[in-house]
């Protein structure tokens, strides 16, 4: 193994500590603060860093569900609540075939993958090739297979989901939903709402992921 001299730590050691205060520093300073910020200067700040997106990706953000979302700091009274699961369950829909639950090897791909809907100008900085199908980047939130590198923890781990679970219609039924649309049970969910028209993965790709999370073979559910 590579020894590491002195000098080096010590500027890791440095860097770190410098972006821990650096951190520290804005948030308390963010905190302290009696300033509010506006919120027509917000937008602006937010839009101008949609740099290449088309008009409707900028819309996006704007939907009414987001709308009273935002408006209510996530926290709905029940008839906006009820209101928001209605319309977001209607957006869901299924695979031509009817099979909620496909391929998972495929399944794990699209979990692992970060491609696409990203902000970018295309051709420079981190665009995604629009031929490209996307991936769901479930890691930044969840752990999944044990076996990946590194997960996130907004959301609840995932690992050893159909073991603990089952496998019947219901969870498959309501495993392929929450995927598709996590606003339809969950209102104000911070997890994306991944299909739909305009959204990143197709019904097929959903019934992929189902698969990754509850069929006995996946890395998922052994030991
Ligand atoms: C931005 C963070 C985020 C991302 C990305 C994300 N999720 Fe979630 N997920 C959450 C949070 C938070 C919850 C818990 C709250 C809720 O249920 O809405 C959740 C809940 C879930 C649940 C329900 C868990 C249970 O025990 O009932 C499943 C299943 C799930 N996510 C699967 C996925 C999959 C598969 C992906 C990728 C396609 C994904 N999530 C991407 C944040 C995320």
């Amino acid at each position: 193994m590579k020894t590491m001299s002195t000098p080096w730590l010590m500027r890791r050691m440095c860097a770190a500590t410098v972006l821990v205060l650096g951190v520290w520093d804005v948030s308390t300073a963010y905190a302290q603060s009696s300033v509010k910020v506006d919120e027509r200067a917000f937008v602006r700040a937010a839009k101008s860093s949609y740099l290449a997106a088309s008009p409707q990706e900028w819309q996006r953000l704007f939907d009414p569900t987001l709308a009273i979302c935002n408006a209510t700091g996530d926290a709905p009274n029940e008839r906006q609540a009820l209101q928001i699961m209605k319309r977001e369950q209607a957006s869901i829909h299924y695979p031509s075939n009817g099979q909620l639950m496909g391929d998972w090897r495929r399944g794990k791909e699209w979990a692992e993958q970060t491609h696409g809907g990203r902000i970018g100008i295309a051709g420079f900085a981190d665009a995604d090739d629009p031929r490209k199908p996307n991936g769901a980047n479930c890691y930044a939130c969840h752990a999944i297979d044990p076996a990946f590198p590194q997960a996130g923890n907004m959301g609840p781990p995932l690992t050893h989901y159909g073991r603990l679970r089952g496998v019947t219609p219901e969870v498959v039924r309501a495993t392929y939903d929450k995927i598709f649309n996590a606003k339809a049970t969950n209102p104000c969910s911070i997890m994306p709402r991944y299909g739909g028209k305009d959204r990143l993965l197709t019904p097929e790709q959903v019934a992929d992921i189902v698969a990754f999370l509850l069929d006995p073979q996946s890395p998922v559910n052994k030991e």
